[in-house]
């Protein structure tokens, strides 16, 4: 079982153990003996049932097995003890079980509710403030069922609920340090790069684009989805100019794996202030890195990406020898891009397939009729990379793989989760149950690079209850916090920085860090035993723990954020800043 279905059991169990003790208290209640004890003894099942969940999540190496130790299982033991015993006598009257029985779900459900609302890291505060929910729920029912308590007890109930309340509450919203992301600085012009080798205009502005033989509405870079595919050779300066025809919220263009300065990073209110309509703005750099990248908008980028405002950009070292093609995967108002396409490759001919996953989730890729080898991933070129067949790969959001192969005398057919997206001919294959390949075992690994580290942060991603705004949301988070309320990582020209990244929660989050690329060191306790991967887009799955490393080698303050994008624009957005 992975993590994530380890958590997804655990959750399961959780809220059926609490909806069979309010259950069982209900059933009693209304003197229904044996669907109150049928239930209670479900809720008791699933109760102990957790404990196995528990243990295997520990047993995965889950970082926060402790604190389900600490939260939830005394909660449910508190449950077990005070309902357990009345049920075993079999009082005559079963309503006497009533108050104790909710009492368990209360205090089951409060459990559940600190881990669901508020998250990492599990404070005294919101622990207090459960205990608080639980007591003052169980003296209303008391009170409402009618079996007054004596006036020792509810004095003693108040007291414990009033403190647990003033406490948790006081612990809680208590103020934390100030982020100081400054989003209101002067903005850098870098452009001093010296006269371009190239100049293009991308205009961004709405439209409609036709999509599997249907008009769909789009916003699009010159009139087309996805804009017009920028291409270089290594050495080149680029010069593009953005401009926005109509799209009210504004534009950007942020070139994403590629390692530019900050000034031209495309992120608005953090490196410029984003294109208005009618606005301009010229982005200027030298195009040092080979690879394939892709540009999208920034601004409102979960709208923007997902209209249409992307397109693909590949810097060669030298002159296309044999056929490249890029394969730019994206969904349009619910249509999968780009169209399928077929054409003849001769046997021999080297093949490079650049795939690139525009999207905010994870696609699958099978290369099927030929051998191939993974060239490079997020523009890098990868070490000893060794012929794979009948392998699939998965590509994050944002990430990009190359597949290199020769040109075999019978058809080759790439299939994104299923669906033939380029082919040189008729392939029918049945891809689902491929392996998929692991790109932290595969190729030469290098020495390692770095023995020491100047600076170490850790991440724990997350989803929680953000009252910080001007309305309540269920944000998702970055060490308990959300954007823009995640205090920065400072870091000084020149460290060697290690990071840790940790998924608590029970959604796949694909990270990114712009202006870097990062080294994987290991995931899951597991160093990296293959080709150096030097990524800028990796999945850290339910339960990951991924240790990553880079140099601070690109002074400016640069975005850090989970790109599946509604993610990002919900709250899972941080800044690395240089100090
Ligand atoms: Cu591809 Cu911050 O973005
Ligand atoms: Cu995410």
């Amino acid at each position: 079982m992975t993590t994530g279905s380890l958590l997804a059991a655990d959750l399961v169990l959780a809220v059926l153990a609490a909806a069979g003790w309010l259950g069982g208290g209900a059933a009693s209640a209304a003197r229904r003996r044996p669907l109150a004890l049928g239930l209670a003894a479900f809720a008791l099942l699933a109760t102990l049932a957790r404990a196995i969940t528990i243990a295997a999540l520990a047993r995965a190496g889950w970082w926060f097995a402790a604190e389900k130790v600490l939260v939830a299982a005394p909660l449910s033991l508190a449950a077990v003890a005070v309902a357990g015993p009345r049920l075993l006598r079999a009082p005559g009257d079963i309503r006497s079980a009533a108050v104790p029985l909710l009492f368990a779900g209360y205090a089951v459900g409060g459990g559940l509710l600190v881990t669901v609302l508020h998250g990492y890291p599990v404070s005294a505060g919101a622990g207090l403030l459960a205990v608080a929910g639980t007591v003052a729920a169980t003296a209303m029912s008391w009170r409402v069922l009618g079996r007054r308590p004596t006036r020792t007890v509810s004095r003693a109930a108040l007291v414990v609920a009033v403190a647990a309340l003033v406490t948790g509450t006081g612990l809680t919203v208590a103020p934390n340090a100030a982020p100081g992301v400054p989003h209101d600085h002067e903005y850098r012009d870098a452009r001093t790069v010296g006269e371009p080798t190239g100049r293009v205009t991308l205009t961004a502005g709405t439209a409609t684009v036709r999509v599997s033989g249907r008009d769909v509405a789009a916003w699009a870079f010159n009139g087309q989805v996805p804009g017009p595919e920028l291409t270089a050779t290594v050495g080149d300066v680029l010069e593009v100019t953005l401009r926005n025809r109509d799209i009210a919220r504004g534009v950007t263009l942020h070139w994403h794996g590629y390692d530019v300065p900050n000034g031209q990073d495309g992120v608005p209110g953090v490196t410029q202030a984003a294109v208005l309509p009618g606005q301009e703005f010229v982005y200027r750099f030298r195009a040092d890195q080979v690879g394939t990248y892709w540009y999208h908008t920034h601004a409102v980028s979960d709208v923007g990406v997902r209209m249409g405002l992307y397109g693909v950009l590949v810097v060669r070292p030298a002159p296309v020898t044999g056929v490249d093609v890029t394969v730019p995967v994206h969904t349009l108002a619910g249509l999968p891009l780009p169209a399928p396409r077929t054409e003849p490759v001769e046997a021999g001919v080297p093949v490079r397939l650049r795939l690139i996953n525009t999207d905010s989730t994870t696609h699958r890729y099978a290369l099927a009729g030929t051998p191939f080898r993974v060239a490079a991933i997020d523009g890098s070129d990868l070490r000893g990379s060794t012929s794979l067949v009948d392998t699939a790969v998965l590509i994050p959001a944002g990430g990009r793989y190359d597949l290199v192969f020769t040109g075999p005398a019978t058809p080759v057919a790439l299939f994104v989760d299923g669906r033939a997206v380029y082919s040189t001919g008729p392939v029918t294959a049945a891809t689902g149950t491929w392996p998929v390949l692991d790109p932290l075992t595969y190729g030469v690994a290098a020495p390692v690079r770095w023995s020491r580290y100047d600076k170490e942060f850790t991440l724990v991603l997350d989803r929680g209850l953000d009252l910080s705004g001007l309305l309540p949301r269920y944000a998702h988070t970055v060490n308990g916090a959300a954007a823009p309320d995640i205090p920065p990582q400072v870091v000084r020209l020149g460290d060697i920085v290690r990071f840790t990244i940790v998924n608590r929660s029970t959604a796949v989050h694909p990270w990114h860090l712009h202006g870097h690329h990062v080294l994987v060191l290991s995931r899951d306790g597991r160093p990296a035993t293959g080709s150096p991967l030097w990524l800028d887009s990796f999945d850290v799955r339910p339960g990951d723990v991924w240790e990553v490393a880079f140099r601070a080698d690109n002074p400016g303050t640069w975005a850090n954020h989970c790109h599946n994008l509604p993610h990002a624009d919900a709250g899972m957005t941080l800044h690395l800043m240089y100090s």
